[in-house]
């Protein structure tokens, strides 16, 4: 039996495929290319030694996806494609809407057609809204801000809805934290179009020279040292709390909603420093006024994670650091043209 992972190509699903198929599973993906590029995939063949089946198409097309149901024995699938720039969600609103929630109800149909009914969501900790911190999952959710978090838990409620309509459907939605850091190898890594928005990615370009210097966006929060906390976890930590959830998704039915974070919070310049001495010398930056929408922190709870899954992120703000300087270092263009 094999897992479909939309979206594969990206950021979190390229390392994703990676621990899956280092863990014995069969893989299938699929992207369309918006935000990614056909290399990431390619190195994941060559890090695990692996050719990977994989099919151009996008979540809208109903005909694309079924060809994938019917060519491959697929019994869950991993879902990472969306759109996730906030400040474009603003500007073309129904692009996301269209895209995160019209995608995710084809596939969903589409899953339902061929008797599929395991799917692991990529949420985001940003339906928690105002909550107080740590955000625990039994929390309400929806105070969102902009379109992007809307689509998020407007997707969570959509399959919530799903498993209510009919018991044979398992739905784990994984709220992820702040992911950052890149395999170790250094092969595979976070490349934004354009200019990131952000922290770790524009870090990374202050330090290879494609951008002048970091603007730390308020020092005046109610934190320790005023600059806004964020629960960052390694990316092949949040890959591995995939390989869990779908085990999980496997074993159960229901819809769950589970975080992936450290439960550690870590402000804007304690993430400059710590950054600072895998890089050797001072990073530039500036003080800026805050960014409209930002909260002063967000953290994670993760007893769920642990007595759901059976897993906690291991790898800390400093492995996060010296991972990812290995990625951008070794490739400061990314992945190139
Ligand atoms: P990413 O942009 O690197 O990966 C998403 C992939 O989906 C891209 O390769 C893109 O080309 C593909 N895609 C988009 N629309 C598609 C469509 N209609 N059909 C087929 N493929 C499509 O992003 P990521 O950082 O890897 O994030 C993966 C998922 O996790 C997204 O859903 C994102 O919203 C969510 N998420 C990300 C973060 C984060 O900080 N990176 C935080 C919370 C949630
Ligand atoms: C942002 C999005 C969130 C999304 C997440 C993952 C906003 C308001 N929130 O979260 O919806 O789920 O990305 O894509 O866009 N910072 C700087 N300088 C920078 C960039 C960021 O000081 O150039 C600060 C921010 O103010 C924040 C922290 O760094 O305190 C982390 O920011 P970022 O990496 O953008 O993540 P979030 O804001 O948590």
């Amino acid at each position: 039996m094999a897992i479909l992972i939309t979206g594969g190509c990206g950021y979190i699903g390229s390392h994703t495929c990676l621990e899956l198929i280092k863990a014995g599973q069969d893989i299938v993906v699929l992207d369309n290319f918006y935000n990614s590029k056909p290399e990431p995939l390619h190195r994941v063949e060559e890090l695990c030694n692996t050719k990977i089946k994989f099919y151009e198409a996008d979540i809208r097309d109903e005909a694309a996806l079924c060809r994938i149901f019917e060519e491959n024995e697929i019994d869950t699938v991993i879902h990472f494609a969306g759109l996730k720039a906030v400040g474009e969600s603003v500007e073309k609103p129904l692009l996301y809407f269209e895209n995160n929630v019209g995608g995710t109800v084809t596939l969903c149909r589409v899953m339902n057609k061929y008797g599929v009914k395991r799917i692991v969501f990529s949420s985001s900790a940003t339906v928690y809204g105002h909550n107080p911190v740590p955000y625990t999952e039994d929390m309400p959710v929806g105070d969102v801000t902009n379109p992007y978090g809307r689509t998020k838990y407007m997707v969570e409620e959509i399959l919530r809805d799903l498993c209510t309509s009919d018991p044979e459907w398992s739905v784990v939605l994984l709220r992820y934290f702040n992911p950052i850091g890149s395999h170790e190898s250094g092969r595979i890594g976070e490349d934004p179009n354009g200019i990131p928005n952000n922290l770790m990615p524009y870090v990374l370009q202050v330090a290879v020279g494609r951008r002048e210097r970091l603007s730390v966006y308020g020092d005046d929060y109610p934190t320790p040292d005023g600059t806004g906390i964020r629960d960052y976890i390694h990316v092949v930590d949040l890959a591995l709390g995939h390989v869990k959830a779908v085990a999980y998704a496997r074993s159960h039915t229901g819809a769950e909603a589970i975080n992936l974070g450290t439960g550690r919070g870590t402000s804007v310049l304690e993430l400059v420093h710590a950054f600072e001495k895998v890089y050797g010398k001072p990073l530039p930056y500036v003080i800026a006024p805050r960014r409209a929408g930002d909260l002063p922190e967000c953290y994670a709870a993760t007893d769920k994670a642990r007595d759901l899954l059976g897993w906690e992120a291991t790898r800390n703000i400093d492995d996060m650091c010296r991972d990812a300087w290995k990625w951008q270092s070794e490739n400061p263009m990314g992945y190139g043209e």
